[in-house]
C-alpha cells in the first residue's frame, strides 16, 4: 500500500552554507512524497509522483511543509524530571539533582513509565531519532529500547558507566560495567532500527580501568557509538585532568583509552584548546554543542566558527534534562543566539540543515535518515509556521522559505509540528 503525501517539501544535500540560492537545499512548492510501509520510494513534484503511483492514497498537508524528522544527538532518558532544577553549575547540579533523580531507574516499572512519556515527547516535538544516555542500570536501558522498538523508531542509547564519585546507588564496576553493557549490545544492537551507544558518562566517575573496558568494547563493536562528556565546565575540566595527571589534557583522557573517533560523539566540547580541537579533527570525534544546556548551567558559549575552522566534525542537541526544551526548534533557536553573541550567524537553512541532515550525518547514519531521499527510512515531520496566533500574524510579513525556517525557529515549538510520522505511521498526540 503506497501512500502520497502533499505538501511543500524541504531537504538537503548538503550543508547550504550560502544560505538561500544554495543548490544544496531541496524545496519542492506543490510535492509528494510517495511512502510504501516504512520506506520513502519516490519524491518530487506531486504531478509526476501522482502520476507514477496512480493507486496510491493521498494525504494533503498542504500548506505545511514536509521536512525529515528531527535528529537529537545528545539527551539523558533519565533526567526527564530534572528539567529546570535550580542548581547554579554542572557539579553542583548533577550532586543535588540529576545522581538522586537517576537512582530511581534501578525500578524497572518507573523506567517503563517514563520510557513511555520520553518518546512521546519526542515525537510531539518532531524528533524522530534521539541518542540518549540511560541510567546505570541496565534495566533503564531495556526499558528504553523496549519502548523504542514498540514504535519501530530509529534510537541510539546505552546504559552509563560510571564507578566513582557518585552515590553507591549509581555506581557499576569497570566489569560489571562492561560485561552489563556487553550484554545489551548484544541483545539491542542491530535488533530492528535499534542502535547501541557506549555510555562512559564522563572522565570524573570512571576510573582509568572503566575507561579501559570502555575503549576495549568500542575496538570489539566498531558499529556502535561511542558517547561521553567533554570540555563543559571550568570546574569539571580541573577535576578531570586532576584524576589523570598523566593526559596532556581533557580530550587526551579519552584518547588514551581509544575513545577518539568518527563513532564518538561528546557532548558539549565548550573549552577544547587548540591542540584539542585539532586532536578531535584528526580522529573524526563529533563535538555536541547543547545551546540550552550549556546557558541553563551556565557552562559556556560554544564557538561553532573556531571548531568548523579546526576541521571538527559538530552536531546539535538538546541535552534533557541539563537542556531545558525537547524542541529541536527552541534548541536552534538558542544555538543562534549563543552564536549571534560571538559575532557568528547562523543562517536558519544551516539550522534546519544541522537538525536533519547534519546530525544524521554526526551519527554516520545519512543513508537512512536525514533526508528524504528515495530508499531513505520515512521518519518525517509536518510542519505549520502558523500554528499559533501570534506566528500566524507574523507570517503575514513572510515572504521567502528562509524568513519562514527562522520564524519556525525563532517562535515554534511542539505546536508548531502538526504531525510526526515514524517508519512511515503518524505518531502525533
Ligand atoms: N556531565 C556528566 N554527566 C552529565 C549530565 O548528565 N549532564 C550534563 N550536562 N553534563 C554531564
Ligand atoms: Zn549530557
Amino acid at each position: 500500500m503506497t501512500i502520497i503525501y502533499r505538501a511543500r517539501l524541504l531537504d538537503f544535500t548538503d550543508e547550504p552554507m550560502d544560505g538561500e540560492g544554495s543548490s544544496a537545499v531541496r524545496y519542492v512548492e506543490d510535492g509528494g512524497l510517495a511512502v510504501a510501509g516504512a520506506m520513502i520510494i519516490a519524491r518530487g513534484e506531486f504531478a509526476d509522483v501522482r502520476k507514477a503511483h496512480q493507486d496510491a492514497e493521498i494525504v494533503d498537508h498542504r500548506p505545511h511543509l514536509i521536512m525529515p524528522g528531527f535528529i537529537d544527538t545528545h539527551l539523558h532518558f533519565p533526567q526527564m524530571q530534572v528539567v529546570g532544577s535550580y542548581a547554579g553549575a554542572l557539579l553542583e547540579w548533577l550532586n543535588k539533582y540529576t545522581f538522586v533523580e537517576e537512582q530511581k531507574f534501578r525500578d524497572l516499572s518507573h523506567a517503563e513509565r517514563i520510557a513511555r512519556c520520553f518518546f512521546d515527547e519526542l515525537t510531539n516535538h518532531g524528533t524522530t531519532t534521539a541518542v540518549a544516555y540511560c541510567s546505570v542500570h541496565k534495566e533503564s536501558a531495556e526499558a528504553f529500547f523496549a519502548e523504542s522498538e514498540r514504535r519501530n523508531m530509529r534510537s541510539a542509547g546505552g546504559k552509563v558507566m560510571m564507578d566513582r564519585n557518585a552515590p553507591p546507588g549509581l555506581l557499576d564496576t569497570a566489569q560489571s560495567g562492561y560485561d552489563n553493557t556487553k550484554a545489551l549490545i548484544e541483545r539491542w544492537h542491530g535488533r530492528g532500527r535499534q542502535v547501541y551507544a557506549i555510555s562512559p558518562r564522563f572522565a570524573i566517575t570512571s576510573t582509568p580501568e572503566q575507561l579501559e573496558a570502555s575503549g576495549a568494547l568500542a575496538r570489539e563493536h566498531p558499529d556502535c557509538l561511542v558517547q561521553t562528556h567533554l570540555s563543559e565546565n571550568h570546574a569539571e575540566i580541573a577535576y578531570a585532568c586532576e584524576l589523570y595527571p598523566d593526559a596532556r589534557d581533557y580530550a587526551d583522557i579519552y584518547a588514551r583509552y581509544g575513545l577518539l573517533g568518527p563513532k564518538s560523539l561528546f557532548g558539549h566540547s565548550i573549552h577544547l584548546s587548540e591542540r584539542e580541537a585539532g586532536a578531535m579533527a584528526e580522529s573524526g570525534s563529533v563535538a555536541v554543542f547543547c545551546p540550552t544546556s550549556n546557558l541553563f548551567l551556565g557552562s559556556g558559549l560554544f564557538d561553532m566558527a573556531r571548531l568548523r575552522g579546526a576541521g571538527v566534525r559538530v552536531s546539535v542537541a538538546t541535552d534533557i534534562g541539563g537542556g531545558t526544551s525537547y524542541s529541536m526548534l527552541r534548541t536552534l533557536d538558542e544555538a543562534y543566539k549563543v552564536l549571534n553573541l560571538q559575532g557568528q550567524h547562523y543562517h536558519p537553512l544551516r539550522s534546519f540543515y544541522q537538525m536533519t541532515l547534519g546530525n544524521a550525518r554526526a551519527l554516520s547514519m545519512e543513508d537512512k535518515i536525514g533526508t528524504l531521499e528515495v530508499g531513505s527510512e520515512a521518519d518525517f515531520v509536518v510542519l505549520d509556521a502558523r500554528a499559533t496566533s501570534a506566528m500566524a500574524l507574523r507570517m503575514e510579513t513572510v515572504t521567502t522559505l528562509s524568513e519562514e525556517l527562522f520564524l519556525l525557529q525563532t517562535m515554534g515549538d511542539d505546536r508548531a509540528v502538526a504531525q510526526t510520522y515514524l517508519a512511515g505511521v503518524g505518531w502525533k498526540a
